[in-house]
C-alpha cells in the first residue's frame, strides 16, 4: 500500500495516508519503509513532541523549515499569515484558513520541482493547531505529486481529540503467530545453536497478537505486518 502511494505521488495523484496502531507495533519503522523507498522525492520531516503540544504551531513549524525560503512566492495574506505564525513577523494571530493555505501553497511549490514525500510521526503528540492545519491541507490535496503520512500512536485520549479523524488510515495490527514464528526464524537460522532452540521454545509459547484490527475492512500483510485498510472519508484525499 506504501508503495501505491508514492507511485500515485509520483504521478502526481496526491495521496495521504494515517497510520494507527498501538504502541511498537511498528509505525515509525513503516514511515522510515516510506521514506527510504520515495527514490527521487524530497522529503519533509516531523515529529510530535509530547512537551510541545501546548505549543501552538509547533509541528507544523518542524515540518515547515527547510521550505520558508520560498516564503516570497506565496501570496501576500498567505505569506503573512505563515510569518505570524512562526514569529517571523508581528501581528495579532493569524487567520488559521490563511496559515492552511500558506502551507498548502508551500507544499505545492516545492512538489512543482520534484516530489514530495511529509510525513509526520507521532502525530498524538502534534499541538491541537498543527495536527488541524495538517488535516485541513491533506483535505485539499488534489492533483500534487505529494503524499502525507501521518504515524499515530493508539488509542488517542478521546475522539474529540483525533483531529486527523476521516482522512484515509491503515491500521497496523500484529502479526500471526505464524508469521511471528517465521520472521523469528528467519533471523536466528543465522544464528548459534542454543539460540535457535530458545527461539523454537519461544515460538512454542507466544501468546497470541494484539488485535488492534477490529473494525471492518480488508485484511492485507505487508512487509511483516498485518494491517486493515479504512477508507477515508474525505473526498479530496481518496
Ligand atoms: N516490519 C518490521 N520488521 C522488523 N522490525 C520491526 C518491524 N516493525 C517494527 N519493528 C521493530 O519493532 C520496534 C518497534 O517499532 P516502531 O518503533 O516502528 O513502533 P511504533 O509503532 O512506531 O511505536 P511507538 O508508538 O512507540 O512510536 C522497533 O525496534 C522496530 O525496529
Ligand atoms: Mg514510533
Amino acid at each position: 500500500m506504501l508503495d501505491r502511494l508514492v507511485s500515485d505521488a509520483t504521478a502526481g495523484r496526491s495521496r495521504v495516508l494515517v497510520l494507527r496502531g498501538e504502541a511498537g507495533i511498528g509505525k515509525s519503522a513503516l514511515v522510515e519503509y516510506l521514506v527510504w523507498h520515495a527514490a527521487g522525492f524530497r522529503v519533509a520531516r516531523a515529529v510530535g513532541v509530547e512537551s510541545e503540544m501546548e505549543m501552538a504551531f509547533a509541528g507544523l513549524h518542524q515540518l515547515c523549515a527547510p521550505m520558508l525560503g520560498r516564503l516570497d512566492r506565496l501570496p501576500a495574506p498567505q505569506r503573512d499569515a505563515l510569518c505570524v505564525a512562526f514569529g517571523l513577523s508581528d501581528g495579532d494571530a493569524p487567520d488559521r484558513f490563511l496559515v492552511g493555505l500558506a502551507v498548502l501553497s508551500l507544499l505545492a511549490d516545492v512538489a512543482e520541482e520534484r516530489p514530495l514525500v511529509c510525513v509526520v510521526d507521532d502525530a498524538q503528540w502534534l499541538d491541537r493547531v498543527s495536527a488541524q492545519t495538517l488535516a485541513f491541507v491533506a483535505r485539499r490535496l488534489l492533483a500534487e505529486p505529494v503524499a502525507l503520512v501521518l504515524a499515530v500512536r493508539e488509542p488517542t485520549p478521546g475522539p474529540d481529540d483525533d483531529r486527523l479523524a476521516g482522512l484515509p488510515e491503515l491500521v497496523i495490527a500484529g502479526l500471526r503467530d505464524d508469521d511471528a514464528r517465521a520472521v523469528l526464524e528467519s533471523v536466528m537460522r543465522r544464528c548459534r545453536m542454543p539460540l535457535r532452540r530458545a527461539a523454537r521454545r519461544a515460538g512454542a509459547r507466544m501468546a497470541p497478537p494484539p488485535t488492534t484490527a477490529t473494525t471492518s475492512g480488508t485484511a492485507r500483510s505487508w512487509s511483516g505486518v498485518m494491517a486493515i485498510e479504512r477508507p477515508g472519508r474525505s473526498p479530496a484525499s481518496t
